[in-house]
C-alpha cells in the first residue's frame, strides 16, 4: 500500500493499492468522520452519488460490483450519474444537468460526491461540488494513470468553455483519493501514455527519479513500476500544491508543456488527448528553449529521448499562428504578457514571462 498525505487548505490521503476498491466504503467513513448507527451499524442518513462516465459505468460504476456494494454494505445510500464522457462532456450543460439530479435527489449540505473516472470526470464532479449548496465533499477515485498521476491531486477543477480549456472552475480539494491498481487493467496502452506524458512533467519539474525509472523500461504493462512512477509524481505534487494551493507562484511550474498542450486540444477539437498533448507541448518548449539559450544545459535531446521511447506521436499538426492564436485565451496571459514554464535543466524548471506577441516566434523555435 503507498499512502501519501497532502496538507493542503483541506488534509487528505491518497491511497494507492490492490484490491482497495472493495474497501472504499470504509475508507470514505473514516475520511468523513462518519459514525455507524448503534442499532444497525451501519450508517444512517448519508447519500453519496457516484459520478461517472459511459465507458467506466459498465466496467466498475454498476450495482453488482465491487464498489456499490461496499458503499452500500458500509450504509451509504448510493446514487449514480453518468455522463457520455470526453471534452466535449467537460462542460457547463453537464455541471447544470449533475447538479439539477443532486437536488432532485434532494442531496444536502452533509452528503457527498464520488468521482470514478478519468480527469474529466474528477474535474467535472469536483467542480460540481465546490458549487452544489456553496460546497460539499467529494471523494476521488481515479480510474486512468493520467487522474492518480496528476488531476485527483490537488484541488484544481473545472470545465472547458467554449472559447478555450478548463476557463470555468473552483479550487477544490478532495477529501480522500483512492486508487485501484486494477483499474489499470483494463486501461489501453493509449491511455496509459497519457499518463505516462504527466509523470515525465513532473520528473522534468522536479523529480529526476522518475525520468530515470522511465528510461529502463520499455513496455507500460508493470503493475508496480506504474504505481511506483504515480508515487513520486504524487509527491511532487504535493510538494507543489501544499507551497501554493492557489497557483500563484511554484504551483505554475506545474503548467510545464500546458500553454501550448491546450492550445493543440483545442486546434484539433479535442481529438488529440490531453496527455498526448502534453507530450508535444513539452517537445515544443524544450526545443526552443535550448535554442533561445534560456536552458542551463541543453536539455530537449534528454527529454525527446524520453518522449520517443514510448512513441509518442510528437510531430504536432497546426503552425506557430495557430497554436499562438489558439493560446490567446490561455489563463495565464496577464496583461499583455504570457507566463511560459521553460525547462532549466532535468529536475528543474523555472518561470519566464514574455509579451504575447512574443509567443509565436518562440513557438516557431520549438515547432
Ligand atoms: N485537475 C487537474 O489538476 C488536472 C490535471 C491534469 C489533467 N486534467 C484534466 O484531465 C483530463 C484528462 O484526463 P484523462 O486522461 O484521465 O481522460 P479521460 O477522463 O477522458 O479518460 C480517458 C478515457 O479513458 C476511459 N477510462 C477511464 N478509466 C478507465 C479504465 N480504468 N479502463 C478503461 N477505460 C477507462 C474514459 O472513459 C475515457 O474514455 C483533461 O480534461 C485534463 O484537462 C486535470
Amino acid at each position: 500500500m503507498i499512502k501519501i498525505h497532502v496538507a493542503a487548505s483541506q488534509q487528505y490521503d491518497v491511497i494507492l493499492n490492490k484490491g482497495i476498491l472493495s474497501m472504499t466504503g470504509m475508507y470514505v467513513k473514516d475520511a468523513l468522520g462518519l459514525q455507524d448507527d448503534p442499532i444497525t451499524g451501519k450508517l444512517k442518513n448519508k447519500k453519496i452519488c457516484i459520478v461517472t462516465d459511459e465507458t467506466v459505468d459498465p466496467l466498475y460504476g454498476r450495482e453488482n460490483q465491487t464498489l456499490w456494494r461496499s458503499l452500500t454494505l458500509t450504509g451509504f445510500e448510493v446514487h449514480k450519474y453518468v455522463f457520455p464522457g470526453g471534452e466535449d462532456s467537460k462542460n457547463m450543460e453537464t455541471i447544470e444537468e449533475l447538479l439539477e439530479f443532486l437536488a432532485a435527489k434532494r442531496f444536502t449540505r452533509t452528503d457527498v460526491l464520488l468521482a470514478l473516472g478519468g480527469g474529466i470526470v474528477g474535474d467535472v464532479t469536483g467542480f460540481a461540488a465546490a458549487t452544489y449548496l456553496r460546497g460539499i465533499e467529494f471523494i476521488q477515485v481515479p480510474t486512468t494513470l493520467l487522474a492518480i498521476v496528476d488531476s485527483s491531486v490537488g484541488g484544481k477543477t473545472g470545465v472547458n468553455l467554449k472559447a478555450g480549456k478548463n476557463l470555468a472552475g473552483a479550487f477544490w480539494q478532495p477529501s480522500l483519493v483512492l486508487f485501484d491498481s486494477e483499474f489499470l487493467d483494463t486501461l489501453s496502452y493509449d491511455i496509459k501514455l497519457d499518463g505516462i506524458a504527466e509523470a515525465i512533467k513532473a520528473g522534468i519539474i522536479a523529480e529526476p527519479l522518475i525520468l530515470d525509472s522511465i528510461k529502463m523500461k520499455r513496455t507500460l504493462d508493470d503493475p508496480d513500476f506504474l504505481m511506483n512512477l504515480a508515487s513520486l509524481a504524487i509527491e511532487v505534487k504535493r510538494k507543489v500544491v501544499e507551497e501554493d494551493e492557489r497557483d500563484n507562484g511554484s504551483r505554475q511550474l506545474l503548467n510545464l508543456g500546458h500553454t501550448l498542450a491546450h492550445a493543440i486540444e483545442k486546434c484539433s477539437r479535442y481529438k488529440i488527448s490531453h496527455g498526448h498533448a502534453v507530450a508535444m507541448g513539452m517537445k515544443i518548449v524544450a526545443i526552443a528553449s535550448d535554442r533561445l539559450g534560456w536552458t542551463v544545459e541543453n536539455c530537449s535531446e534528454d527529454i525527446l529521448e524520453i518522449l520517443e521511447r514510448f512513441k509518442f506521436p510528437l510531430r504536432c499538426p497546426y503552425s506557430a499562428w495557430e497554436l499562438a492564436n489558439a493560446a490567446m485565451q490561455d489563463k495565464k496571459i496577464r496583461g499583455g504578457n504570457i507566463t511560459l514554464v521553460v525547462p532549466a535543466r532535468i529536475g528543474k524548471c523555472r518561470l519566464k514571462t514574455i509579451s504575447v506577441n512574443k509567443l509565436e516566434p518562440f513557438i516557431s523555435y520549438g515547432l
